[in-house]
């Protein structure tokens, strides 16, 4: 297993080491290369993402991410030119954000019962496909553009992952989230996709949600959802929504995926850099060790993947939620359960 891993700013490095402590532990022979991608890099060379680091990481299985983001370095630089790069050049066009209540975490919910679904984020076109821009900038008719890409193709088979998805999980629910009522176009599209593709998937039951409705009932009823496939935007929000019922950012795992396995796919927490808890050692590493199940799950290594899970949840069952450790602390705690 060749692993490329970009630890990258604040707290990345951090919980990547921990999650590299678990790895080791169920795949002792996975062979690691590090990448020095993020703010650092681009503060010493300008350099976000050359041509040849790029090829190099389309020659491992897959790729570790910690997280990228730094408040030296203008907004976007980072986001768009490395993160959402790597995003868009490996077609990382399933964004998958699972979303679990476990045993012994509470929610910020008071009667949450139970959390387990599954968000199925498109990750190449919408609102995130850069296609927009500034005309007259700085003059008092600026105008700016950003305009969300549905292709066909695009939404189609992120559309059939959901299903297959869905169709894998015991409750085989599907809610594709979207605004159709006034984003009609797009929404037409999604909506007619998702119909289309339902038929193939007979025992799959479907619902549709707006996006607004879809944020009162994360909170007032959770465990209504079971798969829910959406677009780039919509996806990004409703995720941190979705962690944070689940007990926070700290435990959100995701995986980056083309489906088609031509390039590797990239797993990584769902929380950024976080600056303001940078250097102390209090960044809790689980949403890290989780994106690394996720990531042996997608080659295909699931024993090693449940065993992870296990060690986490037991670990969340039973730590002490008001002082759980620090970083390493909860990294040395999960490498011993694996
Ligand atoms: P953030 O996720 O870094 O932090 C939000 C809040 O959650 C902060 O209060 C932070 O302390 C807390 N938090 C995050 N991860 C945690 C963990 N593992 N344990 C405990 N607490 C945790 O989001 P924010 O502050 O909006 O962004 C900071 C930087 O990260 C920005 O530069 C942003 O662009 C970047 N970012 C990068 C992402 C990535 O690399 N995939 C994703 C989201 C943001
Ligand atoms: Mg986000």
């Amino acid at each position: 297993m060749r692993l490329a891993v970009i630890p990258g700013d604040g707290i990345g490095p951090e919980v990547i080491a921990e999650a590299l402590k678990v790895l080791g532990e169920v795949i002792p022979t996975a062979e690691i290369t590090r990448y020095d991608l993020g703010a650092a890099r681009w503060h010493a060379t300008g350099e976000l993402l050359p041509e040849s680091v790029l090829g190099e990481l389309r020659d491992h299985d897959a790729i570790l991410l910690g997280a990228v983001g730094d408040p030296s370095v203008p907004s976007g630089i980072l986001e768009r030119g490395l993160l959402l790069r790597l995003r868009f050049e490996l077609d990382h066009h399933v964004n998958l954000r699972p979303a679990r209540l476990y045993p012994g975490v509470k929610s910020p919910i008071a009667d949450p019962g139970e959390i387990d679904m599954i968000v199925v984020r498109e990750g190449t076109e919408g609102l995130y496909a850069g296609n927009g821009g500034l005309l007259r900038k700085d003059t008092p008719h600026e105008i700016a553009t950003e305009v969300s890409v549905n292709t066909s193709f695009g939404v189609e088979r992120v559309v059939r992952d959901a299903f297959t998805r869905a169709a894998a999980r015991p409750r085989k629910h599907l809610t594709l989230v979207h605004k159709t009522n006034v984003l009609t176009h797009a929404g037409s599209l999604w909506s007619r996709v998702v119909e289309e593709v339902s038929l193939q998937h007979p025992d799959v039951t479907v619902a549709y949600q707006h996006v607004d409705a879809t944020t009162i009932h994360m909170v007032t009823d959770p465990g209504r959802f079971d798969v829910i496939v959406t677009d780039n935007l919509f996806g990004d929000i409703l995720t941190d929504l979705a962690a944070a019922v689940t007990g926070g950012i700290g435990l959100a795992a995701s995986g980056n995926l083309d489906i088609t396995r031509r390039n590797p796919s990239m797993f990584e927490p769902v929380h950024g850099s976080a600056p303001d808890i940078a250097g102390q050692g209090i960044a809790d590493p689980t949403a890290a060790v989780l994106s690394v199940a996720l990531l042996l799950d997608h080659l295909g290594e699931h024993e090693s993947a449940r065993r992870i899970e296990a060690s986490v949840a037991f670990d969340l069952a039973t730590r002490d939620h008001n002082s759980p450790g620090g970083t390493f602390a909860i990294g040395d705690r999960l490498a011993a359960l694996v």
